[in-house]
């Protein structure tokens, strides 16, 4: 009985996996996760400032880690706000100031937020440069070893910032 149920049970599961219904953890094991990241005009994301990253790893919250383990998470402000900046984009380059290779591009969301769970590679690390709705570019003079933007930012040091 059990040996007939557990082919069944895989196709079940395979059928799931290949339709559009996201990654949930449950078949984790049998299929890598799909890629789930920021997108403009989403509003999916929630606790804008705080650090994505206690919750959204392996080991943290369980629920959240279903939903996502993110290699970058943060959140963007409006200079002089304390207001959120949808419609902003985040690179990461190779070289500071938006020098050396682009790595990623990743749109903020309406909650502010921005995030993925495609694999990065920081290597030797990589420098943040995020750009406003309009255009007006703010760089991360230092390189990062981890996307975990807030674990830094509004937290001990100054909310990430960009012009409207
Ligand atoms: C205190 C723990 C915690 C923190 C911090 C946290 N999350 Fe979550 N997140 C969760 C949990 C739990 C879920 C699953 C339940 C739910 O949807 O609320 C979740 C779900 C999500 C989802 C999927 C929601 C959906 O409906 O599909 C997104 C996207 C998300 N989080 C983004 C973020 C971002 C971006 C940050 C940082 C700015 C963040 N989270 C910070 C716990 C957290
Ligand atoms: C290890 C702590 C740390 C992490 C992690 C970090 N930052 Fe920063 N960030 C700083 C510090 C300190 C400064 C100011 C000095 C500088 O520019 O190097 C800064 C400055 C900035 C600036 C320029 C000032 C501003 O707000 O406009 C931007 C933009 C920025 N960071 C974006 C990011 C983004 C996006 C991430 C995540 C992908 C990130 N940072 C991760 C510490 C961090």
């Amino acid at each position: 009985m059990f040996k007939v149920f557990l082919p069944i049970f895989a196709l079940f599961f395979l059928a799931i996996g290949c339709s559009h219904v996201p990654d949930k953890g449950i078949n984790n094991t049998w299929f890598a996760p799909e890629l789930t990241q920021s997108e403009f005009g989403d509003d999916e994301s929630h606790n804008a400032g705080k650090n994505c990253m206690t919750c959204h790893v392996k080991g943290g919250d369980r629920e959240a880690a279903k939903e996502g383990v993110w290699s970058i998470g943060g959140t963007v402000y409006q200079t002089g706000t304390t207001k959120v900046l949808p419609g902003s984009t985040l690179e990461l380059f190779t070289g500071p100031n938006g020098t050396g290779n682009k790595v990623i591009s990743l749109p903020v969301d309406d909650k502010g937020n921005v995030y993925t769970n495609k694999n990065i590679s920081f290597g030797t690390g990589l420098f943040p440069v995020v750009t406003g709705p309009t255009g007006k570019k703010a760089a991360m003079m230092t390189s990062i070893g981890n996307g975990a933007c807030n674990s830094c930012h509004n937290n001990g040091t100054p909310k990430i910032t960009v012009e409207k």
